[in-house]
């Protein structure tokens, strides 16, 4: 595809130190907006390459021609513990309190510590949580973490702040919105949320059109602008900073590490996007009433991509789905992220063939059903991508997976072939990855079989009755 191979080159280093900045900008908008148009696929990497990484004596001078040898700490140090954590298989995570200096033009972060000076750690965090991604985390910046005694030589603050700091990146997979939720956004609601907006951001690989695409979420976690961090030739210094953030499931919560769960989040993008409509219609057990059913009319969203895992039959689904009593949408969801949140929260259903479109469920009311189109090779996506998280945030799932015939695979492959007859039903390696997309997810459209799919929207009616 030629907005994927468009992307992939835009983040590529090699690239982008052969292209002037103004090119490099206008790059990365237009891939931004392939991204929001077209919704390339969502990255499936689960392997768990933990790594920890001890550097020795390490050089700090070569910062600042500032350098001090304070007697005291800038801020109180209250008890050594290990501040970096890097076993969690999902993302790397520091969190240190007492007196913390960042210097972002050099991707350094100071520790400083009344420690016995025998353990001069370090540790390399790329604070993007989809570790083990190589592709992904190859785009992020390597953060710099060292725990420096306090006798050691130590860049001077040049600005002094109050509140925390949270240090993240929005490189990665940003810009697919599936990760820029998945990866970005429920990390740093479970990171921040706490604390009440009295929060400093610090922002490394910054994309304008990102913090842009996403400022409502920000500013209602932050009462402070965000800094680009990588632009800081000052030294900044915080009473403490989680470098990193807190992730534990895809695109959800796992609520036995964390104190919040996919609800708050949920109500959280809500309120943050005043969104009136806190539960799906209740339809009556039996309306005979013909009033009282106009009035109550079920509304289905569908999803339709205009690039790839299109459906081909769209007007045989609106029409059996008005038939059945829904009032119909068809969008691509491609406004802004505010009309697609009002727009989405004013549905009952959501349906959609297996993609980044189906991440707005976020923005359905309570008790409102997901209708996931699983296509062929598509299961262990779909479930863990969707169907899982639909069912932690309260919505009703229905999962149609179709038939080899609703496939256009079988257009292109003859039907012994193992494309169509042993479809992958686990798991998707790294190695084997591109490979999959191609086939699956890039050359996969869906005719939908309407008599068989009829049961599907009939469960559907039944939820909201229940
Ligand atoms: C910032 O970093 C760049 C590249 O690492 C370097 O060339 C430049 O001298 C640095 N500027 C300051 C003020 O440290
Ligand atoms: C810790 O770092 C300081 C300054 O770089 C150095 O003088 C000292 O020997 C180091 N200690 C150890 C145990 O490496
Ligand atoms: C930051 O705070 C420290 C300790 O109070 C102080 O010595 C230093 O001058 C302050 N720096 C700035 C730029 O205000
Ligand atoms: C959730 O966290 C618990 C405790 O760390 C862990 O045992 C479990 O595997 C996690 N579940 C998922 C789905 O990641
Ligand atoms: C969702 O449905 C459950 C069970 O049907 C019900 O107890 C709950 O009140 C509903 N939630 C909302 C917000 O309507
Ligand atoms: C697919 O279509 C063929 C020909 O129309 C039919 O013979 C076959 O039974 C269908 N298979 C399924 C699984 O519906």
């Amino acid at each position: 595809m030629k907005y994927d191979s468009l992307l992939a080159r835009s983040f590529s280093k090699h690239e982008q130190k052969k292209l002037g900045i103004g090119a490099f900008v206008s790059c990365f908008i237009l891939a931004a907006t392939f991204c929001f148009l077209f919704k390339p696929e969502i990255r499936h990497f689960r392997v768990v390459n933990v790594k920890v990484s001890l550097r020795g004596s390490p050089k700090i001078l070569a910062i600042t021609e500032e350098v001090t040898k304070p007697k005291k700490p800038y801020f109180e140090i209250e008890q050594e513990k290990q501040i970096c954590n890097v076993l969690h298989p999902r993302a790397d995570l520091c969190e240190t309190k007492g007196d913390i200096r960042i210097h972002g033009n050099s991707s350094t972060i100071f520790f400083v510590s009344i420690d016995d000076e025998k353990n001069n750690n370090s540790w390399n965090i790329r604070p993007y949580a989809r570790k083990g991604d190589d592709r992904a985390m190859d785009s992020v910046t390597n953060l710099i973490v060292k725990k420096v005694h306090i006798s050691q030589q130590i860049p001077i603050c040049t600005r002094n702040y109050t509140v925390p700091a949270v240090v993240f990146s929005t490189k990665g997979y940003a810009g697919n919105h599936f990760h820029d939720f998945s990866d970005v956004l429920i990390p740093l609601f479970q990171t921040s949320r706490r604390l009440n907006g009295e929060v400093q951001f610090l922002i490394t690989n910054s994309m304008p059109w990102w913090i842009k695409k996403f400022k409502a979420v920000l500013q209602r976690l932050s009462k402070y602008e965000a800094i680009d961090i990588d632009k800081e030739k000052d030294v900044l210094c915080f009473p403490s900073m989680t470098i990193g953030l807190k992730a534990n499931k895809e695109f959800s919560i796992n609520t036995s590490e964390s104190s919040y769960n996919m609800l708050d989040f949920t109500r959280f993008l809500k309120s943050t996007y005043s969104l009136k409509r806190k539960s799906a219609v209740r339809l009556k057990k039996n309306a005979d009433d013909d009033d009282e059913r106009r009035k109550n009319k079920p509304r289905l969203l569908i999803i339709s991509r205009s690039r790839t895992r299109r459906f081909t039959n769209i007007e045989e689904i609106v029409a059996l789905a008005k038939s059945l009593g829904f009032k119909v949408g068809v969008e691509e969801t491609r406004e802004n992220l505010a009309q697609v949140a009002k727009k989405v929260n004013s549905f009952d259903v959501l349906m959609g063939v297996h993609g980044a479109g189906l991440t707005n469920m976020v923005f359905l009311p309570e008790n409102a059903s997901v209708i996931q189109i699983v296509g062929l090779g598509m299961e262990w996506v779909s479930k863990e991508d969707f169907e899982i998280p639909a069912m932690d945030m309260n919505l009703k799932y229905l999962g149609y997976k179709i038939s080899v015939n609703e496939s256009s695979l079988i257009q292109q492959y003859p039907l012994e072939h193992h494309v169509l007859k042993d479809p992958p039903g686990n798991m998707i390696s790294p190695k084997g990855w591109a490979s999959y997309r191609k086939v699956y997810l890039d050359q996969q459209d869906v005719k939908i079989d309407v008599n068989r799919f009829r049961g599907t929207l009939l469960k559907a009616l039944e939820l909201l009755r229940s």
